[in-house]
């Protein structure tokens, strides 16, 4: 198998679960996602074993702040020596271009943890762009206009939905990567995301990577679905 471009979301509360979680994958090395839940329960540590199994880790904090907090704290997560870290692009193109200096500053290897910036949230829609955030401008606007600023700040990807991955690689190119969430089978239930795709509409749709959680982690068999999401998105 080639690297994986599949990132697991290992949404956990413990690192008993990630252990018995990891265990059924064997030797494989995986990308896993480690978000909120995982690290502010079992912070550094649980990033330290994960890292000393081999796998590549996306540390999921959508990190959002004034700049020279994002800056600091960017500083010290580059220190994990983790392989993406991101912010809400919403934070501004000073914010953005805080963590990657402060990345910069932290780094342990010649280059610095990738960064990438959430555009907008694959739980969220038209409705409550309009009502609640009193933003006006059609989504895939927003989106794009989000990542051109990452773009500008100096950020290597942004997170969107697969459906917006490619009108921002044909805009701002393909090595601008698109890391994209609300992944779920034919056969899954969507359960709280509203936008969603399968893996093989990613790959069409010209998905970088794709950040895979309930599918695999809720399933019966996790190594055998994740074949199965291998195989639709780069096999
Ligand atoms: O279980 P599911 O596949 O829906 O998990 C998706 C993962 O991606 C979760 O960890 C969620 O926090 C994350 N995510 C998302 N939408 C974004 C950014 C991150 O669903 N825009």
């Amino acid at each position: 198998m080639n690297e994986s471009r599949i990132c697991i979301a290992l949404d956990f509360q413990t690192k008993a679960d990630v252990q018995a979680f990891l265990e059924k994958f064997g030797d494989e090395k995986l990308y896993v996602k480690v978000g909120m839940e995982l690290f502010y329960g079992e912070g550094i540590e649980m990033v330290k074993m994960i890292k000393e199994m081999g796998h590549k880790i996306f540390l999921d904090l959508k990190l959002h702040d004034i700049p020279n907090t994002v800056k600091s704290a960017m500083k010290q997560l580059a220190k994990l020596d983790v392989d993406i870290v991101n912010v809400h692009a919403s934070g501004s193109v000073a914010m953005m271009k805080a963590a990657i200096e402060g990345l910069e500053e932290g780094k342990t290897q010649e280059k610095r943890p990738l960064c990438i910036a959430v555009t907008c949230l694959t739980s969220l829609d038209q409705e409550v762009l309009d009502n609640e955030l009193l933003i006006h401008d059609p989504l895939p606007e927003v989106v794009l206009k989000w990542a051109e600023n990452a773009k500008e700040a100096g950020l290597d990807g942004v997170v969107c939905s697969p459906l917006e991955s490619k009108i921002i690689h044909d805009k701002l190119g393909l090595d601008f990567l698109t890391v994209t969430p609300g992944i779920r089978l034919a056969t899954d239930s969507v359960n709280d995301q509203k936008r969603v795709t399968t893996p093989e509409m990613a790959r069409e749709l010209t998905s970088s990577y794709i950040v895979v959680g309930r599918t695999i982690t809720g399933a019966k068999d996790p190594l055998a679905t994740y074949k199965e999401v291998y195989k639709q998105f780069q096999g």
